[in-house]
């Protein structure tokens, strides 16, 4: 088994000279270092955690419980994924009092660990932010694509009980996309699709997971002017329908700016994206037919201001229909943007609901909703497994046409 050079400071946190968390965690690093090969740890400067009940279950409580009486406390600045339940309005959403309990102590117990309370899959919209070649340790999926491909900081996809264990010691093993070799493209990726809508990238983020699977790709032909939410649509698609933790976009993120993405080697392999390819990959993400939909779900990965400015653009002057809802996902910063600017004011008067800090795939659903529409490529391919629903995808102009006329007159 390799043997993993630890600093003074790692050392000392092993024997236990920070306490039994500390010592513990550490412990938990090292053993993975040496099992994965690690010569050496990388400091990390931040964590984005879980501490969701309906991932972490009984026994992340427990260990959470059992880390924080050992005198537990973050050592890096660490924020946390959506929780299972919408903190403001899980009663009246009937969650089940000892659901949300459960959700609730999770809660409580993150701060006493020393989390900052964000709650949200998007940090990088708020104040977990990465820069160019920073070490940190992520590990919602989205996230973690986003901070290497578009922000060129460097993490693994982090599982929950490594992260919390980064997040007490501030480090990581130095392997996978830690080093600087394992990060260049080995299959190029033309994009032939004429334009590309905010649809398309999610459908494109969905079908390049399913091709290239964890190997990492170069994409030629999307625009410069791409916007961020496009590129966090397209990996956080990318990272559910394969393994994809880091994608380059020719002339666009900062890796493929600075450098050849493929590292001065051919590329391994070369396919080519055309429209009917898009076309069919948004087939394959329906297993209903367009028609009467009882649930439009919104903000996979959580809305950005400016998704949310677009929602309550189409939403303008029109109402949800009778028996269906519209449920918009987002951070707690970007509900109280939205709220500044009267869009939250909007978005309610239409019938919308705002729904910040959790997730639909990660909280209960209620049995009322069977055919749910979203315009998330990742919530198309979540929803039908997580929750036994039916699922339409289209574009968010859809999905507000669908929502607020009734059925028998709907065409998504
Ligand atoms: Fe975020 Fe939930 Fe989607 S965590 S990326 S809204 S599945």
């Amino acid at each position: 088994m390799t043997t993993t050079r630890l600093t003074e400071e790692e050392q000392c946190m092993l024997r236990g000279d920070h306490g039994e968390a500390v010592q513990f965690a550490m412990e938990t690093i090292v053993r993975m270092a040496r099992g994965f090969g690690a010569e050496e740890l990388v400091e990390i400067v931040s964590v984005h955690a879980m501490a969701m009940y309906g991932d972490l279950h009984d026994a992340g409580l427990e260990l959470l419980e059992w880390l924080h009486r050992l005198g537990g406390r973050c050592r890096v600045p660490t924020t946390q994924d959506p929780a299972s339940i919408s903190f403001a309005h899980w009663q009246r959403m009937g969650v089940p009092a000892d659901y949300a309990d459960k959700q609730l102590r999770l809660a409580h117990l993150v701060e006493a660990l020393g989390e900052q309370p964000l709650w949200s899959c998007t940090p990088y919209q708020a104040n977990n932010v990465p820069a160019f070649g920073q070490n940190v340790a992520w590990a919602e999926s989205s996230a973690v694509s986003f901070a290497n491909s578009v922000l060129g900081a460097r993490t693994n996809r982090t599982p929950a009980g490594l992260a919390i264990c980064a997040a007490l010691t501030g480090r990581m093993p130095k392997v996978g996309l830690y080093r600087s070799e394992n990060r260049v493209a080995r299959v190029k990726v033309v994009v032939d699709a004429g334009e590309l809508s905010a649809l398309d990238y999610h459908t494109l983020g969905i079908l390049l997971g399913k091709r290239v699977g964890t190997t990492i790709p170069a994409l030629a032909g999307i625009p410069s002017g791409v916007s961020r939410d496009d590129l966090k649509s397209l990996g956080a698609a990318a990272a559910a329908s394969g393994a994809v933790a880091l994608y380059h976009v020719i002339d666009v993120t900062p890796e493929a700016c600075r450098a050849d993405p493929f590292g001065g080697q051919p590329p391994s392999g070369e396919f080519r994206v055309r429209r009917e390819d898009l076309e069919a990959t948004a087939r394959e993400l329906q297993t209903a037919s367009p028609g009467c939909v009882d649930l439009v779900v919104a903000g996979c990965p959580h809305y950005s201001l400016a998704e949310v400015r677009r929602l309550a653009g189409l939403l303008r002057g029109r109402r949800v229909a009778p028996g269906k809802a519209l449920w918009v996902y987002t951070s707690a910063e970007v509900e109280r943007q939205a709220t500044a600017e009267g869009l939250l004011a909007t978005l309610e008067a239409g019938g919308a609901e705002v729904l910040a800090q959790t997730c639909a795939v990660m909280s209960p659903l209620p049995k009322r909703f069977q055919t749910l529409m979203t315009d998330s490529g990742k919530y198309a391919s979540y929803l039908p497994s997580e929750h036994g629903v039916e699922v339409v995808y289209g574009g968010i102009d859809a999905c507000v046409r669908a929502v607020t006329e009734l059925c028998g007159r709907t065409g998504a």
